[in-house]
């Protein structure tokens, strides 16, 4: 059968201007970092990426190098998209970025013209597309003059190659310096996509101030901590999870006592809200009016219709917000 998006889609999710821009993200975007490579079952990646736009959930994100195989995950995206998303390209925000370990030499990773150019090139080619709407520089390169990078972001909107550019983890100091850059350029940045969670909270040093002064977008990504705010490692480590994979990028060791007293307590707040703990991590993000979009992460459609349920429920009370801040110290 193929597939036909459900015709109520756009009635459940919430829409949130991005920055200043006149483009509007979904509350919730999917990331295929995990999950969408090679290695993964199609059947399940492709049930997922229905789930998600059936529910209203408009923006993907990917990069170059997620897989494993890198590259692969924008293969198999390319290929879904084709076979099952084919009349729909304008109604999708799609992401890539690069700035990664992606081929052997100097012109493999970090921010040179070279590799950036390259790089946009073969995600282009992977996903079979004419253009992404987001193109990120994914980290900041120590090395490469930062006029460099942001005047290839600037080439990318010239050559319509990417519709927006945005910034990966890059720290408030350099965001500044680099928004200054692509606002000089005519080309300003739409959008920061830092970590950020209960659990890793540096954003709130500055950075999310520093991007509401700019009219910058923030779109946080492993909002769940890869998993571990959610109610999955309270009883052990399932065979299935990301901690348990050897291609994964969340350790056994990053689930420590401590770490587990916190997930223990955070889930009696999560249920004394009727909530699961993976919905409450995610309000959590939703309720500064900051936050465009936060960017998760899903193995099975389940958790993704589960996480999808924290819409129905972002407000905190002041003793909620003061008791998760005292189980978080
Ligand atoms: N810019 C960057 O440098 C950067 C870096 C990392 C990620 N990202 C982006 O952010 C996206 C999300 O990152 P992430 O995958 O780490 O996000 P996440 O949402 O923190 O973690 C997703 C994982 O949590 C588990 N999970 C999700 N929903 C659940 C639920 N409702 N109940 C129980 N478990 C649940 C699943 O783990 P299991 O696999 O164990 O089932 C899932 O794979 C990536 O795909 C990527 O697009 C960007």
């Amino acid at each position: 059968m193929p597939y036909t998006p459900q015709p109520d889609r756009y009635q459940s999710m919430e829409y949130r201007r991005c920055g200043n821009s006149g483009l509007k993200l979904p509350a919730l975007s999917l990331g295929l970092w995990h999950n969408f490579g090679h290695v993964d079952v199609q059947e399940n990646a492709r049930k997922i990426l229905h789930l998600a736009f059936d529910r209203g959930i408009t923006h993907f994100d990917l990069a170059n190098n997620y897989g494993p195989p890198a590259g692969s995950a924008e293969e198999n995206f390319g290929r879904i998209l084709r076979e099952d998303f084919h009349g729909y390209r304008d109604q999708l925000i799609i992401s890539s970025k690069a700035g990664y370990y992606m081929w052997d030499g100097p012109y493999g990773e970090w921010g040179s013209k070279k590799y950036l150019v390259s790089s946009l090139d073969q995600s282009l080619k992977r996903m079979g597309l004419e253009y992404v709407d987001i193109f990120y520089h994914h980290r900041p390169d120590p090395d490469t003059p930062l006029e460099e990078t942001m005047r290839t972001l600037d080439l990318f909107v010239g050559q319509g190659k990417a519709l927006y550019v945005g910034l990966s983890n890059y720290q408030p100091e350099e965001a500044s310096r680099a928004i200054r850059i692509l606002n000089d350029l005519g080309t300003p940045c739409l959008i920061h996509q830092p970590k950020y969670s209960m659990f890793e909270r540096w954003v709130e040093n500055g950075l999310l101030d520093l991007l509401e002064q700019q009219g910058v977008g923030c779109i946080p990504f492993s909002p769940l901590a890869q998993g571990m705010l959610t109610n999955k490692y309270l009883n052990g480590i399932p065979e299935d999870s990301r901690a348990a994979k050897s291609d994964g990028f969340l350790q056994k060791d990053d689930l420590t006592d401590d770490k587990l007293n916190k997930i223990r307590q955070l889930n009696g707040v999560a249920k004394s809200r009727g909530q699961s703990l993976a919905q409450m991590a995610l309000a959590w993000l939703l309720k500064d009016p900051r936050i465009t979009s936060v960017l998760i992460g899903a193995s099975k459609p389940e958790q993704l219709a589960d996480s999808l349920k924290c819409l129905n429920n972002k407000d905190f009370s002041q003793e909620e917000l003061t008791h998760i801040e005292n189980i978080l110290q």
